[in-house]
């Protein structure tokens, strides 16, 4: 097993806060509201073959991010993709991922921190896979989470935001210590939401492709991106309410995500088991992986 470095001791080029400083020392101190009250808002993005898939759209969310957590980011979406470009070049990335953010900082330590300077990175590394080709293809398996998500009048859900991700990673945890790969989220009424860090799609006994109506959580680029090219293909794609018991009716089902890209569920808690890919997700899997090559 190859050793994993951990992400601070790691060499290379960061972008923190207006230069590209040495890894190492893209520090901040630990009184900082970022960290203690969740007001951090990032973007995860892969670059293929030294190129960001969609860069802009990422930019543009992560300022809308901001704007919906009250902060502006003191970068453009112009700048932020240039400098996003700019590091890609310095750190020599063909494959890999970028995480873009901003924080508030520490001039106060409360609840309310309007004049609280806002931090801004960007990191990106080597990073060729999430999953393998050949796990992306077996599928993964996964068990439903303990916590659903909120409705859009409890949280901020449209924003990739940190605070909603701690129901993720405890969730996440959880299933993980009982041999699952990942969790899969309810909504808070009881439909199929997502996974911890990927939309949800389900190829259908009629040959449809449904996935649940992003009313309470993030509608991924990559969700967003396979939509279009189920619909180029003459799919028919369905945004709709789903229940639980829908697994029922599918032949098929999938995850998206700029991570995940398309990776297939196998098994859903022993109880839905999907041993074959679907022609239908095997179509869209290598459709995609063309156009993140183009
Ligand atoms: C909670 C959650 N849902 C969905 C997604 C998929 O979004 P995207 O396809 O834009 O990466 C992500 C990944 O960013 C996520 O963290």
């Amino acid at each position: 097993m190859t050793e994993i470095i951990p992400f601070d001791l790691r060499d290379g080029t960061i972008f923190y806060n207006g230069e590209f400083v040495e890894w190492k020392n893209a520090k901040v101190h630990i009184l900082n509201h970022g960290l203690h009250y969740a007001s951090l808002v990032f973007e995860g993005e892969r670059v293929y073959n030294k190129k960001i898939f969609e860069s802009t759209r990422h930019s543009q969310r992560l300022h809308d991010s901001a704007n919906t957590l009250d902060f502006k980011i003191p970068y453009s979406v112009e700048e932020i993709d240039q400098l996003k470009n700019e590091l890609v070049a310095k750190q020599n990335i063909v494959d890999g991922y970028i995480r873009a953010f901003a924080w508030r900082g520490s001039e106060k330590m409360a609840i309310s921190a309007q004049e609280n300077k806002i931090h801004f990175g960007i990191a990106c590394w080597k990073w060729p896979s999430y999953y393998s080709d050949e796990a992306r293809k077996a599928g993964i398996k996964v068990k439903f989470a303990k916590y659903r998500r909120p409705p859009a009048e409890c949280a901020p859900v449209f924003a990739k935001a940190a605070g909603l991700y701690m129901i993720c990673t405890i969730s996440k945890h959880e299933v993980e210590r009982e041999g699952y790969n990942d969790a899969l989220m309810l909504d808070y009424r009881g439909y199929l939401a997502e996974a911890t860090g990927a939309n949800l799609f389900l190829v259908m006994k009629n040959n449809e492709l449904h996935t649940p109506l992003c009313d309470c959580f993030l509608n991924g680029i990559t969700r967003q991106t396979v939509i279009g090219l189920a619909k180029k293909r003459g799919i028919k794609v369905v945004e709709r309410h789903i229940l639980p018991e829908e697994f029922c009716d599918a032949t098929d089902v999938f995850i998206t995500g700029s991570a995940a890209e398309l990776t297939r569920v196998s098994n859903i808690e022993n109880k839905h088991l999907f041993p074959t890919a679907s022609q239908m997700t095997l179509d869209l899997m290598q459709d995609y992986q063309k156009l993140v090559q183009a």
